[in-house]
């Protein structure tokens, strides 16, 4: 069995299905968690969910990934926006990284649309609520397993 893929969630998302679910759904983060393991699963990895409101913890368990994880999918949440000491755990990082959104921020308000993780990222999957996850999970696992089976990046027009 290959190491856990680890998913990382930030701050206010152990909110999610009570907080603003106009912009993020009604599913909640355990039913995410249950949904993204089960996609996992079928890709031949467990996963290893987590949320903290905590910048530092999260830090700690970007760190960890290092060498527990096979690949890293991150929901950063706000501190996306705003958190360069995260930004510089996640480049000390080897593995796959996939920066997950349920929402679009693109089309948010204009504070939303940088996230400092972009720029560690590997890629971005945003926009598609809970289903996010899904993908990014595949993306992660993907990606983990070698060229033969990552997607390959648009080459352009
Ligand atoms: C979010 C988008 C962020 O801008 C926001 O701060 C969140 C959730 C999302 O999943 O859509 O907390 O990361």
């Amino acid at each position: 069995m290959p190491k856990p893929i680890f998913v990382l969630n930030g701050p206010n998302l152990n909110l999610l299905g009570v907080r603003e679910p106009h912009i993020y759904g009604t599913t909640t983060l355990d039913e995410v968690r249950d949904r993204t393991a089960a996609r996992a699963q079928t890709l031949g990895f467990s996963i290893d969910f987590r949320q903290s409101n905590h910048e530092g913890v999260l830090i700690d368990w970007v760190q960890a990934a290092r060498t527990d994880a096979s690949a890293l999918v991150i929901n950063p949440a706000g501190l996306g926006h705003t958190s360069i000491a995260l930004l510089d755990a996640l480049k000390a990082l080897t593995i796959p990284i996939v920066e997950c959104h349920l929402s679009n921020p693109a089309a948010r308000e204009s504070f939303r649309r940088h996230t400092y993780v972009s720029l560690a990222a590997t890629g971005q999957v945003t926009g598609f609520g809970a289903v996010s996850y899904e993908l990014a999970v595949e993306a992660a696992a993907r990606l983990a397993q070698g060229p033969s089976t990552a997607p390959s990046p648009s080459q352009g027009a």
